[in-house]
C-alpha cells in the first residue's frame, strides 16, 4: 500500500515524522530514500524527537550506526552511504539493528545493503520540489 504525502515546510516534515512514529511498533524497520540533502536526516531527527530521544546527533561521519533510547523504545539510525557492501554492513556488527526487537530502525542509502533488508521494511522514499526548496515529496509504502 502506497501513500503520498505533500509537505511544504519543516514543520509538516515534523507532523509526519510524528504521526508515523506513533505508528511504528518495536520491530519496525524502515527504508529511507531519496538523493543527497533531500531530508533523511532531518526526518529522523523529527522521529527521534517524536520517541522522546534526548541528544539525537544525526550522522557523525565516524559512526554508521547510531543507537538513541526513546521513552518507550530505542530508534537506531543507520547510514549506509560510506558502506560499499551488504558484508562491511554485517562486518561491523549491522545484522541485530536488522531486527530490532526493543525499537525501530530506519536506514539511510538502504540500497547499499538492499539484500539483508528484510521485505517487511517500510520504504520512504523523499523527493524535492524544484520549485519549492522547503517542499518535499513523501512515499510511504508499507509492505
Ligand atoms: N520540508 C523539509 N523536510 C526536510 N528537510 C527540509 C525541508 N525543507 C528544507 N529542508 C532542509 O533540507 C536539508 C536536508 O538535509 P538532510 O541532511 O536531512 O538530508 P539527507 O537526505 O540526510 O542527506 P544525505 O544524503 O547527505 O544524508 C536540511 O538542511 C533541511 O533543513
Ligand atoms: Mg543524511
Amino acid at each position: 500500500m502506497k501513500k503520498i504525502v505533500d509537505v511544504h515546510s519543516l514543520e509538516e516534515t515534523q507532523d509526519l515524522a510524528r504521526k508515523l512514529a506513533r505508528s511504528w511498533e518495536s520491530g519496525t524497520v524502515v527504508r529511507l530514500e531519496g538523493g543527497l540533502g533531500t531530508g533523511k536526516t532531518t526526518f529522523t531527527q523529527f522521529v527521534a524527537q517524536a520517541l522522546g530521544v534526548q541528544g539525537f546527533v544525526g550522522s557523525p561521519t565516524f559512526k554508521l550506526i547510531s543507537e538513541y533510547q526513546g521513552a518507550e523504545k530505542k530508534l537506531y539510525h543507520a547510514d549506509c552511504y560510506r558502506i560499499d557492501t551488504p558484508e562491511d554492513f554485517l562486518e561491523i556488527g549491522g545484522e541485530s539493528y536488522l531486527y530490532p526487537e526493543d525499537g525501530i530502525t530506519l536506514i539511510e542509502w538502504p540500497e547499499k545493503i538492499d539484500p539483508l533488508i528484510p521485505d517487511s521494511a517500510v520504504r520512504i522514499t523523499i523527493e524535492r520540489n524544484r520549485n519549492n526548496p522547503h517542499a518535499r515529496q513523501f512515499g510511504i509504502t508499507v509492505a
